[in-house]
């Protein structure tokens, strides 16, 4: 029989995005279908989401489904279509009231009645669906209440008895923390909320570390931050809650959907290249330098960043080095938004340094796919980092990843020279260890200095560009975690 697995995440490729999250939540789906699962993904229906460009039904069964959040009884429905490429079914929660509000994450006062109302309505879709799946795969905060709600407030529904939760961290750093009145608005019993009891941490509701409790297994997205967040220096607060977790916590690193990001068909490129023919890549490098007004020397390299421009990312130390790094002979074209003194800086530098630097602050998907196709090197200095797309995405383009070595980024980038051994290394990049402006430094510096010498240089672009990280071997890891949750759940609960 067919395993049922639920994906519920608040954002999925292509329908809604600001970050790694939905390329998961719209790839992994698919890899899962490709291994025998019966998949259904859930996600709100923000009003950004173009249901004519997409193909949505609304679901006329369903209708109305009456959904009680803060006392207030919402009227939700349900759109459908299918993930594109696939057979997957996409289900979308529409509640115009919370979610048509122009960005897909707000700081608005009732961002915790968002997600409640959007966990409540999955397990009432599927109620209505009558589909009972053995898994619910649910991501990040947003999700966390639905592990306790069918634990609790749903447990009066046999159709669940035997549904397991894998609970998925993408990045412990958002913990969808609000005040105890939200145990009102979400009908979380009053007696789970004490000092360091299920709900609680440091005085407020925590759905975070809800999710991380109630759910039979959790992973997180790569293995080496499977280890980093036990720790209190990555573990925000919460490494003592999944320390306690620490048999059930698993590490399974991103895939990636190659049949998005390859430059031998990226629909986004005007030039498309492979190893056998480089030659599209120059080219791109030239279109992307001349729509930026910004010179084209082929000897000098192109670094790119795509990014949000937030702390977590290195922005700290990218300013700390600022002024060595800006000594490199080298060109920088940035894309991202965030937070603004950093956006203030690059605006600043452009201005400054027009021939030098450019930046494109905002989300564009199609320039994102152009940096990482034009780049020679990509720079990822992240303070921390769960997995990280980015530099998965440029060692398929033969842009060179220069990143922090941690979480993900030290699961998939080899460093070039510490690689080495005899005269022979599969080093695919460069990396550091401090959090330090310096040792970003350095090793942007030792990339720009390979740059200068062809052959290091295509090989290293050769090592990247030959390494797989297609979905298949990890999706088959959440398979196998899926059973386990499986296992699990029956021994609690028989
Ligand atoms: P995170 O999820 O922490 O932001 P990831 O590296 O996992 O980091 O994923 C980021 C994803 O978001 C990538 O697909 C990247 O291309 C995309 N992205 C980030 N910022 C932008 C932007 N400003 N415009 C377009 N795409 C962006
Ligand atoms: C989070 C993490 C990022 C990861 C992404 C997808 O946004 O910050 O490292 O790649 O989720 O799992």
């Amino acid at each position: 029989m067919k395993m049922k697995i639920a994906i519920v995440a608040a954002e999925a490729f292509p329908y809604a995005k600001t970050g790694g999250l939905a390329d998961v939540a719209g790839s992994l789906p698919k890899a899962l279908e490709k291994l025998g699962c019966e998949v259904k993904l859930f996600i709100p229906k923000y009003s950004s989401i173009d249901e004519n460009k997409y193909g949505l039904r609304y679901n006329w069964t369903i209708g109305e489904m009456p959904i009680r959040v803060n006392g207030y009884v919402r009227s939700v429905h349900l759109h459908q279509a299918t993930l594109p490429d696939s057979n997957v079914e996409v289900n979308f929660i529409d509640c115009p009231h919370y979610f048509h509000r122009g960005r897909i994450y707000t700081n608005d006062s009732d961002e915790d009645e968002r997600f409640i109302l959007f966990s409540k309505s999955v397990i009432e879709t599927l109620q209505r669906l009558k589909w009972t799946p053995d898994v619910i795969n649910c991501n990040d905060w947003q999700t966390g209440l639905i592990p306790l709600y069918l634990k609790d407030n749903y447990k009066w529904d046999r159709m669940f008895d035997n549904t397991a939760t894998l609970f998925t961290i993408h990045n412990i750093g958002y913990q969808g923390r609000f005040s105890k009145s939200t145990l009102l608005a979400a009908e979380i019993r009053g007696n789970l909320f004490y000092p360091n009891g299920p709900v609680e941490h440091d005085g407020s509701v925590s759905f975070m570390k809800t999710g991380i409790l109630f759910s039979e297994i959790i992973n997180t997205v790569s293995n080496t931050y499977s280890h980093e967040i036990l720790t209190p220096e990555y573990g925000a607060g919460l490494d003592a809650v999944l320390r306690s977790r620490k048999e059930d916590l698993f590490g399974v690193l991103n895939g990636v959907d190659y049949n998005e990001w390859n430059p031998e068909t990226d629909k986004y490129i005007p030039f498309h290249y492979s190893l056998k023919d480089m030659s599209g890549k120059i080219k791109n490098k030239k279109f992307l330098l001349e729509h930026f007004n910004m010179p084209f020397n082929e000897n000098i390299p192109l670094i790119g960043i795509v990014s949000r421009i937030v702390e977590q990312k290195g922005f700290d130390i990218f300013s700390e080095a600022l002024n060595s790094i800006m000594g490199l002979n080298a060109q920088w074209i940035i894309l991202g938004s965030g937070e603004e003194h950093y956006e203030d800086l690059f605006r600043m530098l452009h201005k400054h340094l027009p021939q030098k630097i450019s930046a494109y602050l905002g989300f564009n998907n199609e320039l994102s796919h152009l940096i990482e196709a034009a780049s020679d090197i990509f720079l990822m200095p992240s303070r921390y980092e769960p997995c990280g797309l980015n530099q998965i995405y440029s060692l398929k383009y033969g842009t060179v990843p220069v990143v922090k070595k941690t979480g993900g980024l030290a699961d998939t980038v080899k460093d070039w020279d510490e690689e080495m051994h005899f005269g022979f290394t599969h080093g695919n990049g460069f990396s550091f260890y401090d959090h330090s402006g310096f040792a970003l430094y350095k090793s942007t510096e030792r990339a720009v200095n390979a740059f200068s010498t062809k052959e290091v240089w295509n090989k290293i672009m050769y090592n990247g560009m030959n390494s797989d990280f297609s979905w298949q071997r990890s999706a088959e890891k959440y398979i196998e975690l899926y059973k386990l949750a499986v296992l699990k759940h029956r021994e609690l609960f028989t």
